[in-house]
């Protein structure tokens, strides 16, 4: 089974004291490698010949737990961010108190545990136990061992690559800038969904009103050589930042389509993307689809493609 790239779900450029470069590069390469990782060793694990020695079937099955673990758990972090933490809906509230005794031992039990994690590695998760019917803080190291028969509904990655590079070695500042940042909304979403026995929500981001495409489906089309025409539409300011592009594509100005829309060949596909696929690009390629043109957006923007290790150009090559 391939494991494609989710789109981020958290706006990157809204969280309070956590910067969109270390988040967007949480997303691209930690969040990237293990989707990259997982479908690796699937494809290993796929074209195993039988003799092969228990050992590397050990390994390469305890490999596979800890990337689908990282692939999960990355998702439910990134989507459990960009709300305000201190708005704890009341049903939550309610089930903490429950549970917990009160909303602040909750919390306190919650922060003292990713604090004894500073310096090493692992996640923390709030879970709900099927089994128990009951909330439970725990830790999860190697992106695995998780609670038997429990589902997370608030994740918080300790591993130092989701933090040093905004807060160097001081965790607890990191951990006080997660819990300004949780999105409840996503939390009691999954609450309601797990007690009720129902699959945890999707958290893409996708606006499905539109047709678009995911990255790896256009990898696929350009690798088929079909001439797409790829336009980057992220906005002066952002790309003013930034040295490189996908590979191939053409940079334009989403504020002045109509400069570069009679530049466009009819009578081709248009696949366009932005920096996270919220809604620069959506709004290209509706205006495009107006025009007659054949175009889609490119879901996850940017981002996604070099998350799932789409090939990358210098701008002006
Ligand atoms: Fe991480």
């Amino acid at each position: 089974m391939h494991q494609d790239i989710t789109p981020i779900a958290v706006r990157p450029w809204t969280l309070n004291g956590i910067s969109e470069r270390m988040i967007v590069s949480h997303y691209e390469n930690n969040y990237g490698g293990a989707v990259r990782t997982l479908n690796a060793l699937r494809s290993e694990l796929a074209g195993l010949e039988t003799g092969m020695p228990g050992y590397r079937i050990r390994a390469l099955k305890r490999e596979e737990l800890i990337a689908m673990g990282s692939v999960a758990l990355h998702e439910l972090y990134f989507g459990n961010l960009g709300g305000e933490g201190n708005k704890i809906p009341d049903p939550v509230c309610a089930m903490l108190e429950e549970h917990f005794g009160s909303v602040a031992r909750w919390r306190r039990e919650f922060v003292e545990t990713a604090q004894s994690l500073a310096g090493g590695s692992g996640w923390v998760l709030l879970s709900y136990s099927r089994r128990d019917r009951r909330l439970v803080n725990q830790v999860a190291f190697d992106h695995s061992q998780a609670a038997v028969d429990a589902a997370p509904v608030l994740a918080l990655d300790m591993y130092e690559h989701a933090y040093h590079m905004d807060f160097g070695a001081n965790a607890t500042a990191y951990i006080d800038a997660f819990m300004r940042n949780v999105d409840w909304t996503a939390v009691t979403g999954r609450m309601a969904a797990v007690r009720a026995d129902h699959p945890l929500p999707q958290e893409d981001p996708s606006d499905t009103s539109l047709p678009s495409l995911s990255v790896e489906e256009l990898s696929a089309r350009l690798a088929k050589g079909e001439p797409v025409q790829v336009l980057d539409a992220r906005p002066r300011h952002h790309i003013s930042r930034t040295v490189d592009l996908m590979a191939g594509a053409t940079w334009r100005d989403p504020d002045r389509v109509e400069e570069w829309i009679g530049e466009l060949s009819p009578d081709k596909p248009v696949a366009v993307y932005c920096a996270y696929g919220f809604h620069v690009g959506c709004n290209v390629t509706k205006t495009l689809r107006e025009r007659g043109f054949d175009a889609r957006y490119i879901r996850g923007g940017i981002s996604a493609w070099y998350a799932v290790g789409g090939a990358r150009a210098m701008r002006g090559e």
